[in-house]
């Protein structure tokens, strides 16, 4: 089977933007799993499912119609790239990531992007999860001020109107909620590397991670 990088962390720590960067250096696929879970939000709203539905938000998991054309992101078809980034959609995507019906109606959807030459896999339980046998595990992370600071630049650079304080308070719910979960919570399991990018230059932290992808 062919090699899989998984790179897991917090949300903001800049692990979409690394693990993308990687898969281009490397020339792998690349699995961007927070988008299912987006998407699966995005489809429960649409459908008027309700986010405590797990039966019903489970169901639209395993119908989900979602497709990535380099950066866009198609539900049923539909270009939803900008849609499932809303400040709505990250926190509905959260909630339905903590539902086990749903993340295990994901599992095989998620598998099934490990083809020749590899994949880096980008998410929160890539390595312990859907991945455990993944040739490099790295559990990407930043301190949460740095990780609000990184998503307040994103935010201005898009022209939207932002404050540090609400996304700080966004980050550590999210953070709280990812790890306290029953199913897959988020934590750094101990044959993972740890990359902590509080420091780092998104350069840096990809250099480090190809120079594990090389040993
Ligand atoms: O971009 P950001 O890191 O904020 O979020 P994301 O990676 O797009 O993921 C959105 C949400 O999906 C997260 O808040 C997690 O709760 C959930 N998720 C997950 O549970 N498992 C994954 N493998 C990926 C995302």
């Amino acid at each position: 089977t062919a090699p899989v990088i998984a790179i897991d962390g917090p949300s903001a720590s800049g692990k979409g933007t690394v693990a993308q960067r990687v898969a281009n250096a490397l020339g792998y696929g690349y699995l961007d799993s927070g988008s299912l879970y987006r998407l699966v939000a995005l489809a429960g709203q649409q459908a008027g499912v309700g986010y405590d539905d797990e039966a019903g938000i489970a169901a639209i998991a395993a119908a989900l119609s979602a497709e990535f054309r380099g950066d866009q992101v198609l539900l049923s078809g539909n270009d939803v790239t900008e849609a499932i980034r809303s400040e709505e959609m990250s926190a509905a995507s959260s909630k339905v990531a903590a539902l086990p019906a749903v993340r295990a109606a994901l599992i095989e959807r998620q598998r099934a992007y490990r083809r020749w030459p590899g994949l880096v896999a980008d998410g929160r339980d890539m390595g312990s999860v859907v991945f455990p046998q993944a040739e490099v595990k790295i559990f990407l992370t930043a301190s949460v001020e740095a990780r609000a600071e990184r998503r307040y630049k994103q935010l201005i650079a898009k022209g939207v109107a932002a404050n540090i304080r609400p996304l700080l308070q966004d980050l550590r719910e999210r953070d709280e909620r990812d790890a306290s979960r029953s199913v897959a919570p988020l934590r750094k399991g101990e044959d993972a590397h740890l990359l902590d990018t509080t420091e780092l230059s998104i350069e840096q932290a990809v250099d480090a991670v190809l120079g594990w992808a090389r040993d």
